[in-house]
């Protein structure tokens, strides 16, 4: 049986995607589905690459016991469109470069990630990267909220579910 493929994709794919990779993972591997859901985070800007997440992102996760240390940075290529179910961006911004790049026979889910979310009004999760610490936990808070819209919903589209 093939993978649910989730892509989770922002700007330096340092701060914001990176945070919700290892965020959605640890729920996916805490609810037993990590043979069921493929994780992956990307970057539409080339400036970080290789480089691990943002150590101001790395010290929120950590006090919240995700571990980060795996993750780096890469660009989103057009081959993710053939890869991935799901590709998730966490602003306008984000969207608007990956629906330029869409193929036109792409047949995943292309969306914002807080869209997943009932609970949330605001439908950005804003660039932390230049701010204070305060914009790194409000990113934790929204992607945790989010991830349990989005493996919600997945559940809900997945044959697989019905059997777990
Ligand atoms: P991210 O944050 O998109 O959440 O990873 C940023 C990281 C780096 C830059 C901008 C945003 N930058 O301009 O280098």
């Amino acid at each position: 049986m093939s993978k649910i493929s989730v892509l989770f994709v922002c700007l330096g794919n340092i701060c914001r995607s990176p945070t919700a990779h290892a965020v959605f993972q640890s729920m996916v591997d805490s609810e037993g589905l990590s043979q069921h859901i493929l994780v992956d985070s990307a970057g539409t800007g080339d400036w970080h690459l290789g480089h691990a997440p943002d150590q101001r992102t790395t010290a929120v996760a950590a006090q919240r016991g995700y571990d980060m240390s795996e993750l780096r940075s890469r660009l989103v290529e057009i081959e993710d469109f053939d890869q991935f179910d799901y590709i998730v961006a966490m602003d306008n911004e984000n969207l608007t470069n990956l629906e330029v790049m869409r193929p036109a026979n792409y047949q995943g889910q292309l969306g914002l990630f807080l869209d997943y979310s009932q609970q949330i009004e605001q439908t950005e999760v804003p660039d932390p990267y230049y701010g204070g610490d305060n914009g790194f936990a409000l990113v934790l808070d929204l992607v945790e909220e989010a991830s349990a819209g989005l493996l919600a919903h997945i559940r809900s589209q997945s044959s697989w579910t019905t059997s777990l």
